[in-house]
């Protein structure tokens, strides 16, 4: 029996590196459905070349486009369009595993459903889980999700914790600290004076990784290592004074974990998504990723060191939204998503970013979270907020 495979967010980096990943064990997987938001062409593209059942589209309005697509390509692939759509090929009796690989809070619905639904679980999109998590890891346990974190650096640390995503349980399994490594991004070594004038393309041209233009800005601000504190908190149960984040700028030791014996135990490898993707599709078996073997003598040296919380100040706001709790990480992670997206419409410059997240953050306090209506409340306060701010920065600018 080969294992069903349903990838939310297809035609993206993560999507298209899972499709990469699954050709090469027709043995093991086989793809039941894709989605993407708009991109039509590709979309039809890989459903046809994959031999997919079901294509979705976020933007329902192009369902047809996307059928005539297809049939031009001679897929029978039946097409669902719309929200709704989504959440139906997430849900499908014959999907066996989701990837949950769509970008930003767009992603929350299909992946909450595909958990409801007690499919495996392999998830890229850190924002639903940042945005949700109580809630989230709620129907996680409820319904005995299996969750395997792709994200390179949460992959690694599970790879490095003595027994799956069993909680933290500091003390008796003697885990002192999680010690969450980071690149750096583009602009490690730029001072602050010299940020507000990147332009969008600086900013996604990411040393080590290649990935979609909003983790690449936000690897550039360094909210994704924000993000990702909130999702380690989440994922692991680890208190945030146990979560250390450690600036690697070359990217080949993707986490550790430290003991209180003092072990400190590492997963290394290429700088190449296709690692945690296949060790999640194939968990807890190891499958050939295509990923070369790592190199250590050309590599020659690993570099340590601490982060700038004063250039970097997402990172603080991180730390304080996971303090706070309740709504303060859905907050952070909707002003995030508007500013990403005015930056990179050139509306604003590079530093009013973290700015207007700050903004966001000051003026909104933080609810509790007791079900997914208030996290979608609270994301929909902090967007109109957020664009508020967009355009007062906006007109100052100009
Ligand atoms: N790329 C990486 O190396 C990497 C590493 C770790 C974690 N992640 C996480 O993985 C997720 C995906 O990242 P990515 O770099 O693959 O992003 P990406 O290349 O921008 O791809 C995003 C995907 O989501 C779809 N999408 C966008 N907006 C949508 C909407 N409103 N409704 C439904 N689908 C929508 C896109 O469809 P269209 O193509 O039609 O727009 C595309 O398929 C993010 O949460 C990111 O933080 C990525």
């Amino acid at each position: 029996m080969t294992q069903g495979i349903c990838i939310l967010g297809a035609t993206g980096s993560i999507g298209r590196s899972t499709l990469d990943v699954v050709a090469r064990h027709p043995d093991r997987f086989h793809v039941i459905a894709l989605t993407a938001n708009s991109q039509v062409d590709q979309l039809a593209a890989l459903a046809n070349q994959c031999h997919a059942s079901y294509a979705a589209i976020a933007d329902a309005s192009l369902a047809g486009a996307l059928r005539d697509r297809l049939r031009k390509l001679g897929s029978d692939a039946k097409v669902l369009g719309g929200p709704k759509g989504l959440l139906e090929v997430a849900t499908l009796d014959s999907v066996d595993a989701v990837m949950a690989a769509i970008v930003g809070a767009a992603g929350l619905a299909p992946t909450l459903a595909a958990a409801r639904a007690g499919k495996r679980l392999l998830l890229a999109n850190k924002e639903a889980l940042v945005m949700a998590g109580p809630i989230f890891m709620d129907i996680v346990r409820q319904h005995k999700v299996v969750l395997l974190p792709i994200d390179s650096e949460h992959n690694a640390i599970f790879q490095c914790l003595p027994s799956s995503l069993n909680g933290w349980e500091a003390k008796t399994k003697g885990i002192r600290r999680i010690l969450l490594t980071g690149s750096g991004g583009p602009f490690r070594e730029r001072a602050r004076t010299d940020l507000q004038n990147v332009t969008p393309d600086e900013a996604c041209a990411h040393p080590t990784w290649e990935m979609g233009r909003k983790i690449s800005v936000d690897s550039a601000t360094m909210m994704n290592k924000g993000l990702e504190i909130i999702e380690a908190h989440w994922l692991f149960g680890a208190p945030a004074d146990a979560i250390q984040v450690v600036i690697h700028p070359q990217s080949v030791l993707h986490s550790m974990v430290e003991y209180i014996d003092g072990s400190v135990i590492a997963q290394l490898g290429n700088p190449d998504m296709r690692t945690p993707i296949a060790q999640a599709l194939a968990y807890p078996d190891r499958i050939d990723a295509g990923v070369g073997a790592l190199d250590l003598f050309s590599i020659g040296t690993l570099n340590f060191e601490q982060p700038d919380f004063n250039r970097f100040p997402a990172l603080r706001l991180a730390y304080c939204a996971l303090a706070q709790g309740g709504s303060a990480p859905a907050i952070m992670n909707a002003a995030n998503e508007i500013a990403v997206a005015a930056f990179l419409r050139g509306v604003i410059g590079f530093l009013d970013v973290v700015n207007i997240i700050e903004d966001t953050l000051a003026v909104l306090p933080a609810a509790p979270l007791r079900e997914l209506a208030d996290v979608m409340a609270a994301d929909a306060e902090a967007r109109a907020e957020a664009c508020r701010a967009v355009d007062r920065r906006a007109r100052s600018a100009a």
